[in-house]
């Protein structure tokens, strides 16, 4: 069983005024395994906000199918098993941090000591456990994200679904924010997240689909999507037209980025050694050579800018 499962899920929005109606999300099929971190990646206005308001029940697709551990997406079963932080959160604001968790907690049938124990338990994984009594209008906005993460996992849901969670933290709350990942997944947990903070999705994910105008156009493990060792940072006495010739001979793509330094991108890693016998052939005075992971930020621009073509 997935943790997540859509079939060739279609939404069109046809606005109410007229003009032209917006393929949101066009033939997504997305299968995520349980356990997994997984970070659902695209540009604006690809259809991440919107596939995930499917999944919670909040948006009926036009066409196609989506599952929540087994479970029709929308039903009550699939949503007893989900946690939610929405992208745009706003919660009642005149509550207390506490209240607010109380409410939430009795909603998902939750009670009494083991209630009390709980929301004990998140305002200190999120880092609010000396704001409790505060009311959340007169939290600051990266406050109020933290309390919605505290909401979103209060009732110990198998799979939490956070749209954009660290976009209004700070980098110690981002840290805080991958703990919480971090913890949820050690207890067997789904987490699905959405965010443009590539960096951060490349530490705390296990697997990653980008989509772009509706659709996946890439997908798989983290680890098997940048083996490659395929930027090059080659440093020089100084950088001479012969020597980048040769570099442009061995390399795909050549960058001067100043009077020292270019970036060189090659297919394979057996290319590096191969690129520093070029240079110094070339009579280059090589200083140092660096070979990169690429990063989950380079694949994304490549893979989106790759589909824009
Ligand atoms: N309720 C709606 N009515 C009409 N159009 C909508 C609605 N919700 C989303 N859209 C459109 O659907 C497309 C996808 O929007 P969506 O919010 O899913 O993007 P996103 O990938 O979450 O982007 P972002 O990274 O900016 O949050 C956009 O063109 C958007 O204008
Ligand atoms: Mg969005």
């Amino acid at each position: 069983m997935w943790a997540i499962e859509t079939r060739n899920l279609r939404k069109v929005f046809r606005p109410l005024l007229g003009g032209k109606p917006i393929v949101a999300v066009d033939n997504l099929s997305l299968k995520v395994p349980q356990g997994t971190v997984f970070g659902f990646l695209g540009p604006n206005g690809a259809g991440k906000t919107t596939t995930i308001q499917i999944l919670i029940g909040n948006v009926y697709p036009t066409v196609g199918e989506a599952f929540v551990l087994g479970h029709r997406a929308g039903t009550l079963a699939a949503k007893r098993k989900l946690g939610f932080l929405p992208e745009k959160f706003q919660f009642h604001d005149f509550l207390t941090a506490e209240e607010l968790l109380r409410l939430h907690g009795r909603l998902a049938k939750m009670d009494g000591a083991l209630l009390r124990k709980r929301i004990d338990e998140v305002l200190e994984l999120v880092g609010l456990a000396e704001r409790r009594k505060s009311r959340i209008r007169e939290f600051s906005k990266g406050m109020q994200q933290r309390i919605g993460l505290a909401q979103a996992i209060l009732h110990d849901p198998d799979l939490v679904i956070l749209d954009e969670p660290t976009s209004a933290l700070d980098p110690l709350g981002r840290r805080r924010a991958r703990e919480v990942v971090q913890y949820l997944k050690e207890r067997g947990k789904t987490v699905f997240l959405n965010s443009h903070l590539l960096s951060e999705v490349e530490r705390s994910c296990d697997e990653v689909a980008i989509i772009h105008k509706g659709r996946v156009v890439k997908q798989g493990a983290l680890d098997d999507l940048l083996v490659n060792r395929s930027v090059v940072t080659v440093e020089l006495k100084r950088v001479e037209a012969r020597v980048l010739e040769a570099i442009a001979k061995v390399a795909r793509k050549v960058q001067p980025i100043d009077e020292r330094r270019v970036i060189a991108e090659v297919a394979e890693e057996d290319d590096v050694p191969e690129l520093a016998r070029a240079i110094v052939e070339a009579g280059g005075a090589l200083l140092g050579l660096q070979a990169h992971r690429e990063t989950l930020e380079d694949l994304f621009i490549q893979t989106v800018e790759g589909e824009d073509k």
